[in-house]
């Protein structure tokens, strides 16, 4: 069976190539190379010692997409390709909208074209916006509170009226929480440019002593020692509950959505000294205000991926942490 990974060289969407051909799919990745960088697909193929396709293309371009899905006879896709980056969404709102709503719907309207219905979409806990209680089971409420939160709440209305139109769809909507760490290997990871928004990505560098110190957002929240909490999730499990997604639409017809995430909370600061016990590594901190928009915590039920997926999350917070530095210190 031959899926298509749109975005496939990017932090998420590399892991899962590594999965699903380690589980004998055909893989072909299109990716425009925005975020990533093409060596992606060399690391891959070494720690699988299988081939993928490779197209650097952007999925906006629909004559080209159309090429490949003409060339290629695609089974089924799983739909990475975005911008994500909350802050600069805001900053820059229609590049956002332009990008992520575009290229999904180039990449529906080519499959549609093609007769391949199954979608297998990277959304974000970012569409329940501030959680009414925990834990956030799939039925919850749905709000956004910036552009890029909006793309992905638009991207699953646009799915929903799709497979209305048309029963013949088998769409899986991921709702992932918070994806860290790397594969064991140290070959491929997240390397963001420039100056990270995200925690882990944050605390590698200044371990690293590229940044000089953490700003943790605040110690005043309703959690157990006051900073933010969140359900981080081993990026290599994520991966994983993509495989269980694309054998969900493989086998049956419809539209579902199911949070990715370990079901467990952690608290800045519980990161930030399980990073430093694991790793032997200092990494100084200080405590400043708030950073606007967060929410006091935010953790998955995962019952639904459990119950339906026959899907759970195995790797623990420490391995999490030990694999982030792992994959810094053999990419220096
Ligand atoms: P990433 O930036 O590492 O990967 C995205 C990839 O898509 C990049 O390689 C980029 O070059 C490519 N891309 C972007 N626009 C494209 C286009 N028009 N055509 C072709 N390629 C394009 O991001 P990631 O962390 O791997 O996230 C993957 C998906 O998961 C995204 O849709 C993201 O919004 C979603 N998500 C991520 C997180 C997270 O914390 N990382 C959380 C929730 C949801
Ligand atoms: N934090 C700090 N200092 C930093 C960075 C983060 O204290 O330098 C804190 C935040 O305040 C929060 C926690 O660490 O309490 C996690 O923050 P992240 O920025 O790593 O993650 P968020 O939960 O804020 O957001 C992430 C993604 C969003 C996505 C959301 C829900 O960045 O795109 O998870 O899935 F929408």
């Amino acid at each position: 069976m031959k899926v298509l990974v749109t975005g496939g060289c990017g932090y998420i969407g590399s892991h899962t190539c590594v999965e699903l051909l380690d589980s004998g799919y055909d893989v072909v990745v299109v990716d425009n190379l925005s975020n990533s960088k093409e060596d992606v697909i060399d690391k891959i193929e070494t720690i699988t010692g299988k081939k993928v396709k490779f197209y650097k293309e952007d999925i906006c371009n629909k004559d080209k997409m159309n090429e490949i899905f003409t060339s290629e006879k695609i089974d089924a896709v799983i739909h990475f390709a975005g911008f994500k980056a909350v802050g600069e969404s805001v900053a820059k709102p229609l590049m956002y909208y332009r990008n992520n709503i575009d290229s999904t719907l180039t990449l529906l309207e080519v499959m549609k074209e093609h007769n391949c219905k199954k979608i297998v979409f990277s959304s974000s806990a970012t569409v329940y916006g501030k959680p009414a209680s925990l834990p956030i089971t799939e039925d919850f409420p749905l709000q956004t509170t910036n552009p890029y939160g909006s793309t992905k709440l638009m991207i699953e209305m646009i799915l929903n009226d799709l497979y209305i139109s048309d029963n013949d769809w088998s769409i899986a909507i991921l709702r992932y929480f918070n994806p860290i760490g790397a594969h064991k290997s140290g070959l491929i990871g997240e390397n963001p440019n420039g100056i990270p928004n995200n925690l882990m990505p944050y605390i590698v560098k200044v371990a690293n002593k590229e940044l000089q110190e953490l700003s943790v957002f605040g110690n005043d929240y309703d959690t157990i020692d006051g900073t933010g909490v969140r359900d981080y999730i081993h990026v290599v499990d994520l991966a994983k509950g993509h495989i269980k997604a694309i054998e969900k639409v493989t086998k049956d017809k419809g539209i579902d959505k199911y949070n990715l995430g370990t079901g467990k909370g952690y608290s800045v600061l519980q990161i930030i000294n399980t990073f430093k016990t694991v790793n032997n590594i200092d990494v100084p901190y200080k405590i400043v205000d708030r950073r606007p928009g967060d929410i006091d915590a935010c953790y998955a039920s995962t019952k639904k991926a459990n119950d339906v997926l026959n899907w759970h999350a195995e790797l623990e917070i420490e391995e999490m942490c030990r694999d982030a530095w792992n994959f810094v210190n053999k990419n220096r």
